[in-house]
């Protein structure tokens, strides 16, 4: 059995356990959300590489683990060298798809919608210098979409105020083509953001990326199909709609990990 672990704070990692899914319809897959620390967005570098040396290590006590993707870019952006260090398995991280933004952008006026953590990491401004020199590069570092993104996967429902307010200082820039979802949580609300920000042609998801990063690493995949399982790190109050959700997705249990 070929096992994959993702985690991220919250729901907004499934974009990218979809995405590898379809690569891989036969590994098992474990998601765990960090909840107990949800947002990640403004949380310390220290906290991020400690939560996800947890996570990853309480889990790895438990399962035969092939592969861990970080689907999460305020983690990626600081976590990857300790769980490389510590870990004999591939880790993939998630981090801002900068470079194909820039490809695709034809006014060089690229956006970058992230986390207040990421838009401000030195690693994101570094990919920015390196494969973006051309362009004009606006950021948005936003926790409240998140957690609109959040309540969304769980209720359905869009606090569209919110919504558009953090958004607005784009609703301006005509020239702005083409926007980086930085936040797996993003992929989420695309339509909404499509709907206010109508001058955009590119929202650029990494979810494709990354599948593709994971499938170059992980070639060999075994048929024996285990259940997939999602973990979170405290019990919420919404712990049946919540795991209603998760079976959507096809996590056969929601389990607390005790991390
Ligand atoms: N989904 C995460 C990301 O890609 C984290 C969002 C958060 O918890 O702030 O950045």
């Amino acid at each position: 059995m070929t096992t994959i672990l993702l985690y991220d704070s919250g729901m907004g990692g499934l974009t990218i356990y979809d995405a590898v899914r379809h690569h891989f319809p036969n590994a098992r897959y474990l998601y765990c959300l960090d909840n107990a620390f949800f947002p990640y967005s403004e949380k310390s570098t220290s906290l991020l590489i400690e939560r996800a040396e947890k996570i990853v290590g309480t889990l790895a006590e438990q399962f035969s683990i092939d592969m861990v993707v970080v689907a999460c870019n305020t983690a990626s952006t600081v976590v990857l060298p300790a769980l490389r260090a510590k870990f004999a398995f591939p880790v993939v991280g998630t981090v801002p798809a900068i470079k194909p933004a820039a490809k695709l952008s034809q006014t060089k006026v690229i956006g970058l919608l992230a986390t207040k953590g990421t838009v401000e990491r030195d690693y994101v401004t570094d990919l920015i210098d390196k494969y973006a020199p051309n362009c004009v590069v606006e950021k948005i570092g936003s926790t409240a979409l998140v957690e609109i993104a959040e309540q969304k996967q769980q209720t359905g429902k869009v606090d569209w105020e919110r919504l558009t307010h953090e958004i607005k200082p784009w609703q301006k820039i005509t020239a702005l083509d083409t926007v980086i979802l930085g936040c797996t949580h993003f992929p989420l609300l695309k339509a909404e953001l499509q709907q206010c920000l109508p001058q955009v042609k590119f929202f650029v998801d990494p979810a494709e990326g990354i599948a593709n990063r994971v499938a170059s690493l992980l070639s060999d995949v075994d048929d024996e199909k285990g259940e997939n399982l999602a973990f979170c790190t405290q019990r919420p109050n919404d712990f049946l709609d919540k795991q209603g959700v998760l079976k959507e997705w096809g996590f056969r249990r929601l389990i607390q990990l005790e991390v």
